[in-house]
């Protein structure tokens, strides 16, 4: 299996991210940590803990992430994922606590007591990752990939040309996306087609165990948002499991592999990712741009994981 450690912002999508995590036999999930971003640091540190109490997994290290991004003040998407983060779900409060040390920490242990490199896995701003990098450069080469969901060729979720993740930590995001650690973005080009369908929730809801009834549960009420005229979406995207999805079984995806940087001074595009399409710098390719899914296999996988669950 692919040793990971997974930096999330709980946040429905995360949520259906780690629960593919855990029930995936080729994913080992070795720590979770958790960044500020659609919730305040506490509430999504807090959602980790009730999500790995819900799935009966506590003996997965947990810590807590940076409270702020790297320069600008935290903004919150409570009109996505509402003021838990994670509404629509009747949760176990945590029956464990997270480890006594900051998630920069936590990572670097992670990696030093690996035997071999691990994949990090950030649905969340990159604030985590980026500090990681900056104060353990001595562990970069026991990363073996960042694989992120954020970003988008030629769109935003948030402004214009920025998607939210990177609209949060814009700084970090060039930190890490310049950091020569290979990487696979998932960004909105890719999550946008990575659909669950009305159909898919109604065969969930018949999935009788607690996990399948709460991730019914935070669908029910994800969907509201992006059931917005404005979006024009058959079905909801549910971003964050495309990392995830991406590590189990690649051959969903069709993807480019070329140079991306973030615009970090722009008035109108800070956070904007530039994927240089058609080689028009001379910066070297660095990360493995998804650009398509299988919609139909990808909400298979979901619910066939979700009955591993009792
Ligand atoms: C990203 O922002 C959050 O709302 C989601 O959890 C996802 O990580 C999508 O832009
Ligand atoms: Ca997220």
């Amino acid at each position: 299996p692919t040793k990971i450690i997974l930096d999330c912002d709980p946040g429905h999508d995360d949520a259906i991210a780690l629960m593919l995590a855990v029930a995936s036999p080729k994913i080992d999930l070795l720590a979770v940590t958790s960044s500020a971003g659609n919730q305040t640091p506490a509430k999504t540190l807090n959602n980790v803990l009730r999500l790995l109490t819900l799935m009966k997994q506590q003996q997965v290290p947990v810590a807590a992430g940076n409270q702020t991004p790297l320069l600008q003040d935290l903004q919150i998407a409570d009109d996505v994922h509402g003021k838990t983060g994670l509404d629509g779900a009747t949760l176990p409060e945590p029956d464990f606590a997270p480890q006594p040390l900051p998630a920069v920490e936590l990572i670097a242990q992670t990696l030093r007591q690996s035997d071999g490199p691990v994949t990090l896995v950030v649905t969340g701003p990159m604030t985590n990752a980026a500090l990681f990098l900056a104060v353990h450069p001595e562990l970069k080469s026991k990363i073996k990939r960042i694989v992120f969901m954020g970003g988008a060729m030629g769109m935003g979720n948030w402004t214009p040309t920025v998607e939210f993740n990177m609209f949060v930590d814009p700084e970090a995001a060039k930190l890490v996306i310049n950091s020569g650690v290979p990487l696979t973005m998932a960004g909105l080009n890719v999550t946008h087609q990575a659909q669950i369908l009305q159909k898919d929730i109604e065969t969930m809801r018949q999935i009788n165990n607690p996990v399948a009834q709460a991730i019914t549960g935070l669908l029910d009420f994800y969907r509201i948002y992006y059931s917005q005229p404005k979006w024009g979406f058959e079905g909801t995207p549910v971003h964050d499991p495309c990392t995830i999805v991406w590590l189990i079984d690649p051959t969903m995806f069709e993807s480019v592999y070329r140079n991306v940087d973030v615009e970090t001074k722009g008035d109108l595009t800070r956070g904007e990712t530039l994927v240089d399409y058609y080689h028009l710098t001379n910066k070297p390719e660095n990360t493995d741009v998804l650009l398509k899914i299988n919609r139909e296999k990808f909400s298979a996988l979901i619910i066939a994981a979700l009955k591993t669950f009792s």
